[in-house]
């Protein structure tokens, strides 16, 4: 049966997070098979002086243990940011969480940063790179507050995190713009990101003697001022990048599910096709503004290989998507990827 097929058939009809934990499990299963059959020639690129093999991956939220990275490389992506981690393990927010918009190929989430934590996933990532396999993986790590965490702490929890897994990751990414976890995004404002993003760049530039390139994630909803704040910033402090973007908090008109299907979902960060308007614009601007002086991750409603295309010329040096695998299946990263040159 065709994915599309499937998916209106079986997974429309099923608990979101069930499915994602299903097929999670058949992607890591599926290995052996799916290293061939969806296999990308390389077409090797250096971006923050890492080498990818190409510049299409998997954003961060799929795998947020680090539960399944070779898996989800042999189905085509480049490299797997996981996480988001925090320094101690979490629940996340109570169940239902995660909704489809399906008309919309759209997804609401409010997980709430569910991991195992720091030192747990810290473990699993020394154990892959223990195996070849492991050591070739490109892995970004993604790293957010503790929710129990008080905001005037923030520094010292992402610090923790970034000294337990910067061993481990090919470059981390701080995120401060969850929608999930409150007072997250107020981390943000200039005033506020400035001590976080020095304090782990402080770690992450004294790994052992291996330095690990930094990038910060932002969010869709800041106003273009806040961009170029960001931006402004990120290149003052020596950051090696912009992830942009983030899911929106916004609700637009464009949506064509029903109002109430999304008034049911709730709160939450919607992703997918509505984002890519105004995750472009951001990436564009953060392009003007910096130059050359920073990687660009361009994500958000990245779903068609032209979305890859146009996120490249616009600046991106990587590009992600997480909600358009969801609707496209398992043959979709390796299409996108022979575009990601
Ligand atoms: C996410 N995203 C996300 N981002 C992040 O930095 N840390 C995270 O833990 C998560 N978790 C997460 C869960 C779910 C269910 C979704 C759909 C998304 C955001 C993701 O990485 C990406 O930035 C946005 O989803 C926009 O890209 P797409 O989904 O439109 O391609």
């Amino acid at each position: 049966m065709a994915y599309d097929a499937l998916f209106d058939t079986v997974f429309a009809r099923m608990d979101p997070e069930r499915i994602h934990e299903r097929a999670f499990a058949a992607i890591r299963a599926g290995r052996p098979v799916t290293e061939r059959l969806f296999r990308v020639e390389p077409s090797p690129v250096t971006v923050m002086g890492v080498e990818f093999p190409h510049r299409f991956g998997l954003a961060a939220g799929f795998d947020k243990n680090a539960r399944g990275v070779l898996g989800l490389l042999a189905l085509g992506f480049g490299h797997v940011e996981i996480g988001t981690v925090t320094a101690r393990p979490q629940p996340g927010n109570d169940r239902p969480r995660l909704f489809r918009l399906v008309d919309d190929h759209a997804i609401v989430n409010r997980m709430g940063f569910n991991n195992d934590g720091a030192a747990a996933v810290a473990s699993r990532l020394h154990r892959l790179r223990a195996t070849d396999a492991g050591r070739r993986a490109v892995i970004g790590v993604n790293i957010g507050k503790t929710k129990v965490v008080p905001v005037e702490h923030a520094a010292q929890d992402y610090v923790e995190s970034a000294r337990l897994l910067a061993p481990f990751a090919d470059y981390l990414v701080v995120n401060v713009s969850s929608p999930n976890t409150p007072g997250l995004r107020d981390l943000q404002a200039v005033d506020s990101l400035e001590p976080i993003l020095s304090a782990v760049k402080r770690v992450a530039d004294d790994n052992h003697g291996r330095r690990v390139p930094l990038v910060v994630k932002i969010a869709p909803d800041l106003a273009d001022e806040d961009v170029d704040a960001v931006t402004d910033l990120a290149l003052s402090l020596g950051l090696d990048g912009i992830s942009a973007t983030n899911t929106t908090i916004a609700r637009p008109e464009v949506l064509r599910t029903d109002r109430a299907t999304i008034e049911a979902a709730g709160a939450g960060g919607l992703s997918g096709p509505v984002l890519a308007g105004r995750a472009l614009e951001v990436l564009r601007r953060i392009r003007a503004r910096a130059g050359g002086g920073l990687a660009l991750v361009g994500v958000g409603g990245v779903t068609t290989e032209a979305d890859v295309r146009e996120r490249i010329a616009a600046g991106a040096d990587l590009v992600q998507a997480y909600t358009g695998f969801i609707y496209g299946g398992p043959a979709w990263p390796s299409r996108l990827a022979r575009v990601a040159r």
